[in-house]
C-alpha cells in the first residue's frame, strides 16, 4: 500500500463514521509556549479543555486529522527502524461526551474496525498497554475489559506504568489522560528472543506501537496536580510513518513509497548501497524531508528556538552527505515535492523559496566545515586522553561555527568525548567577557538593575509573548539588553511594524499587566525544559540545569509567556506599570530592535 492510499483510508473511514476532517496545522503551534506541533491534538487543546466548543466552531464533536509533526528528542535516534524528526500524525477526536460522543468503548471499536476490518491487520499480532494506575489515579480495568471483549487475550494486555501509558500534557499544564496503545508484532525475524520480549522491549523492535489511544479526562494543572476535567474526550494518534510500513512488512518507512525515490536517488548520486550505509541514508533523506517542512512553514536557519533546530538539521544532513562522498543537489528534495505538494498546499509553488533558504544555510555550513573539520582532526590526532578540552570544543563553536552537538557526534564516532563542563563554562567566560566590554562601552548598569531590572525583565518576557501573538510565531529573540530606565529587545522579522501593530502589542502587554498575572519559576534540565515548550535564546549557552519562567494566569491555569532565562523576575505583572514603547528600528537584516519603558 502507498502512502497517498492509507491517508485516504483513514480519512475516509472516519469521514464515513461521521468525523469532521480538519486540515493540518502548522509545525509553528499558535501556543507560544509549545515549540514545534509535536501531536495532532495541540491544535484543538482549549476545545479537549473544555475551554471552547467544538460544535460552533467545527460543527462537530467527532474530529480527525492527518497532522504535520515534528519531534526533536528524537534527532538522535533517527537512523533507527522506527524515529523520524518530522513525522504524520493520524488522529481521531471525539470531545465531550453527549448522545453522539464516545468515549472507551467507542474508541477501541473504531480502532479495531480500522486496524482489522479496514486494512486487515491479524489481531493476534497485536499486544496491547493499559494504564496500571499511579499518581492516585486507579488501574483502566475498564479498558482491561473491553480489549478481552475484542478478543485479546489477558496475556497480551500488559499493564504499564505512567511513564510508558499516561499522556500529555504537551506543555507543563494542560488535558492529559490515561491511555492505552496498540503494540504490532512484526515478526519472530526482528526479535531479540528473549522470553518477555513484547511492548516497549529494552533489546529490539520487534513489537512496534502503531496506535495510542488517549482517554483524556484529566488536567494538569500548575501546582502538578491532576484534576478531573469537566467532561470526557477521545485522543488518538497513529504514527503514520510506522503503520505503513507494518502494513507493507518493511522493517522501516525507508523503504516504503515515501522514501524509496530518495533512498535510490541517493545511492545514484554517492555510488553507495543503501544496505551498507543504512544510517546515514537514512540521516539524509529524513533530514532533508523535515528541512523542507520546517522552511515551508515559515521558519528559517538561525541560533535560536525553531531556528536552531532547522539549522541544525540541515548542518547535520549535509556532513552525512559529505561522508557519503555526495555533492548536494536539491534532486533529493524533489521526491519530497513530489510525494507532497498535493498534500499540503504550502509546498505548491514555494520551492524555489524554500530551496534558497536551506541552499543559503548550506552554503554558510560549506564554509565553514573546511576549515573547522581538518582543524578538529588535527586536533584528534595530538590528544592524548580521548577527552576533546571545553576550550577546542568553544573554539570550534566560536571561529568555524560548528555546533557543539557536531563536534560531539564527530568526535564519538572517533572515539572521544567532550567536556561538556568546560565548555560550558568557556561559554560563560566569552559571554562575561562581551558583556563586561558591553557595558564599558555604553557607560551601562549592571545587568541586574534590581527592582527595577527585575520588572523590565518580566516586561521583556510578555513583549516576546505579544511579539508573537501579534506579528506571528516567526518571531524569535536575538538579543536583550535591559538598564534601570529601558528595555531593548531585538527579534526576527523583515518588516518595519506598522503603528497599528505596535499599538496592539502595547495593549497585549499593557492588558495582561492589569490581568494580574503570576510568575512561577520552576528549576529543571534544559531537555524537560525545552520539551516543556520554553522559549530558550541561544540553546548553545545554557547549563544542563536551567530556570524556566511561567507567566500565567492563576485562575484560569492559561500560560500566555514560557521562556528559559536567568531571571530576576516580579512576583506579580501587576507590579509592572504601564509598558510603553518607545521606538522600533531595524537593528540588523532580518532583525528589528524595540526599546520600552515601564511608566509608574
Ligand atoms: N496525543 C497522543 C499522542 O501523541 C495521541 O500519542
Amino acid at each position: 500500500m502507498i502512502s497517498q492510499e492509507l491517508r485516504d483510508k483513514f480519512l475516509t473511514f472516519f469521514k464515513e463514521r461521521n468525523h469532521k476532517i480538519i486540515p493540518s496545522s502548522s509545525l509553528l503551534p499558535t501556543d507560544p509556549s509549545v515549540l514545534l506541533t509535536t501531536a495532532g491534538m495541540q491544535q484543538f487543546s482549549l476545545y479537549l479543555s473544555g475551554k471552547k466548543d467544538p460544535l460552533e466552531d467545527f460543527g462537530s464533536r467527532h474530529l480527525a486529522s492527518c497532522q504535520k509533526c515534528f519531534r526533536t528528542g528524537d534527532i538522535e535516534e533517527i537512523g533507527d527502524d522506527t524515529h523520524h524528526t518530522f513525522f504524520e500524525m493520524l488522529g481521531n477526536w471525539s470531545i465531550g461526551q453527549d448522545e453522539i460522543g464516545y468515549f472507551k468503548e467507542g474508541a477501541i471499536q473504531l480502532a479495531m474496525d480500522f486496524l482489522v476490518g479496514e486494512l486487515g491487520l491479524d489481531k493476534k499480532r497485536f499486544y496491547v498497554t493499559v494504564f496500571r494506575g499511579e499518581n492516585g489515579i486507579a488501574k483502566d480495568e475498564e479498558a482491561i475489559d473491553i480489549w478481552l471483549k475484542h478478543g485479546i487475550s489477558r496475556e497480551k494486555i500488559i499493564e504499564c506504568s505512567a511513564k510508558d501509558n499516561f499522556w500529555g500534557p504537551v506543555s507543563s499544564i494542560g488535558p492529559c489522560g490515561p491511555c492505552s496503545e496498540i503494540h504490532y508484532d512484526r515478526g519472530e525475524h526482528l526479535g531479540c528472543g528473549r522470553p518477555d520480549c513484547g511492548p516497549n522491549c529494552d533489546y529490539c523492535k520487534r513489537v512496534v506501537e502503531i496506535w495510542n489511544l488517549v482517554f483524556m479526562q484529566y488536567n494538569r494543572n500548575e501546582d502538578g496536580v491532576y484534576e478531573l476535567l469537566n467532561q470526557t474526550n477521545i485522543d488518538t494518534g497513529i504514527g503514520f510513518e510506522r503503520l505503513l510500513s507494518v502494513l507493507n512488512e518493511t522493517g522501516s518507512a525507508y523503504e516504503t513509497d515515501i522514501f524509496e525515490g530518495m533512498i535510490k536517488r541517493i545511492e545514484e548520486v554517492s555510488g553507495k548501497k543503501y544496505e551498507n550505509n543504512k544510517q546515514a541514508f537514512r540521516i539524509i533523506a529524513d533530514h532533508t524531508r523535515s528541512a523542507i517542512f520546517l522552511v515551508g512553514d515559515g521558519i528559517e536557519p538561525s541560533n535560536i528556538g525553531q531556528g536552531y533546530i532547522l539549522r541544525r538539521i540541515i548542518r547535520r544532513c549535509v556532513r552525512y552527505s559529505k561522508m557519503l562522498g555526495m555533492t548536494n543537489d536539491f534532486s533529493l528534495g524533489d521526491y519530497v515535492f513530489e510525494k507532497y505538494s498535493s498534500v499540503y498546499n504550502e509546498l505548491n509553488g514555494s520551492k524555489e523559496r524554500i530551496y534558497g533558504i536551506i541552499r543559503n544555510e548550506e552554503e554558510k555550513f560549506e564554509k565553514t566545515i573546511k576549515t573547522g573539520l581538518a582543524i578538529l582532526e588535527k586536533k584528534l590526532e595530538t590528544i592524548d586522553s580521548n577527552i576533546i578540552s571545553g576550550e577546542d570544543a568553544f573554539d570550534l563553536y566560536q571561529s568555524y561555527g560548528f555546533p557543539v552537538e557536531l563536534t560531539e557526534e564527530i568526535a564519538s564516532e572517533k572515539g572521544f568525548k567532550i567536556d561538556k563542563v568546560s565548555f560550558l563554562e568557556a561559554l560563560k567566560k566569552h559571554q562575561d567577557l562581551s558583556r563586561a566590554g558591553a557595558e564599558k562601552k555604553f557607560g551601562g548598569v549592571g545587568k541586574d538593575a534590581g527592582e527595577e531590572g527585575a520588572k523590565l525583565h518580566t516586561a521583556t518576557h510578555l513583549l516576546h509573548a505579544a511579539l508573537r501573538q501579534v506579528i506571528g510565531s516567526h518571531v524569535q529573540q536575538m538579543g536583550s539588553d535591559i538598564n534601570v530606565e529601558r528595555l531593548r529587545f531585538d527579534f526576527s522579522h523583515t518588516q518595519k511594524l506598522s503603528s497599528d501593530e505596535i499599538k496592539k502589542i502595547e495593549e497585549l502587554v499593557n492588558q495582561k499587566i492589569k490581568e494580574n498575572l503570576e510568575i512561577k519559576k520552576e528549576e529543571m534540565g534544559l531537555e524537560d525544559a525545552q520539551s516543556a515548550g520554553a522559549l530558550a535564546f541561544f540553546k548553545e549557552k545554557y547549563p544542563e540545569t536551567v530556570k524556566v519562567w511561567t507567566i500565567y494566569n492563576p485562575t484560569s491555569g492559561e500560560c500566555f509567556s514560557k521562556e528559559i532565562c536567568a531571571g530576576p523576575h516580579v512576583n506579580k505583572t501587576s507590579e509592572l506599570g504601564i509598558f510603553k514603547i518607545i521606538k522600533e528600528e531595524s537593528s540588523s537584516a532580518g532583525v528589528r530592535r524595540i526599546k520600552a519603558v515601564l511608566i509608574k
